[in-house]
């Protein structure tokens, strides 16, 4: 149904004269961003129609609209997760109301554990494509043809001149940017060593809880995306140490001024 969405749209446009040109995801830990926006407005999620407020520590729960140099923006900082319990329509609503507000260019990120053994904590990698493992495809229901296709293509869901972009501004600040599949999982549970195993054996580099609701929904809209993830920790049995929440938000505060800068600086460019 398309009518929640116009509903959660208006709101917003009775909010903001901005037409923003790309919309950011900021996943957990990785709000500092928005530090970087010139705000114009700011509205908490729970008073947009059919949102919810944000409840995982680390996530803030608001659109900030605004502008970055002179990009006008929308950043989603907090998101809603499949693993709280909303449905999938719920967890896309945000990204598509974003997109309804005429985005080009979605960035979405998100903190990951990593899987590929090269990898180390506080890395970043750019997404090259990802691995749908969450249970569930976000647009099983009833198509709404005002959004997209029926059979959306996923071919190009991260296109290699965004993904190019990225690496180009990482190269400019020093940057080491990993680049890899992510695989989504619906969490909330970390993963089993065994699963780890088995999804590096399918070409997974780093597993989350995220992203693939917003891309899809973006890939249904027709609207490019650059996924830029976090790696927070090893995945699990990679290290001989179990796995916790406060590792994720001590590694995002630690790279918190890199990954800000290369989130910043990747928007200059996409403008
Ligand atoms: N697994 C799943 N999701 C995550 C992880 C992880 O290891 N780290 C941060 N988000």
């Amino acid at each position: 149904m398309i009518q929640p969405i116009n509903d959660a749209v208006a709101y917003v446009r009775s909010k903001t004269k901005t037409a923003p040109h790309i919309g950011v995801v900021l996943g957990s830990g990785l709000g500092s961003v928005v530090d970087s926006v010139k705000t114009e407005t700011v509205i908490p999620y729970g008073e947009i129609p059919g949102a919810k407020a944000a409840t995982v520590i680390g996530h803030s729960g608001q659109m900030v609209i605004g502008t970055i140099g002179n990009v006008p923006i929308v950043i989603l900082s907090g998101r809603m997760h499949f693993y709280e319990g909303y449905e999938m329509t719920e967890v896309m609503l945000l990204s598509r109301v974003i997109g309804r507000l005429g985005i080009k260019k979605l960035v979405v990120t998100n903190a990951a554990g990593g899987i590929n053994t090269s990898y180390k904590p506080g890395d970043l990698m750019i997404i090259s494509d990802h691995i749908n493992m969450m249970g569930a495809n976000p647009l099983r229901g009833p198509n709404i043809d005002d959004l997209g296709l029926r059979f959306p293509d996923m071919t190009e869901a991260y296109p290699e001149d965004l993904r190019k972009i990225a690496r180009e501004v990482g190269k400019k600040l020093g940057l080491k940017l990993q680049e890899g599949v992510y695989l989504a999982l619906s969490g909330p549970t970390y993963e089993t060593p065994a699963e780890i195993r088995a999804f590096r054996t399918l070409g997974a580099d780093a597993v989350g809880m995220s992203t693939v609701p917003e891309v899809v929904a973006m890939a249904h809209m027709n609207i490019p995306v650059l996924g830029i993830s976090c790696i927070t920790n090893m995945a699990a049995g990679v290290l001989k140490q179990k796995l916790h929440h406060q590792e994720v938000m001590d590694t995002t505060q630690r790279v918190a001024k890199d990954f800000t800068a290369l989130v910043v600086g990747i928007l200059e460019r996409l403008a």
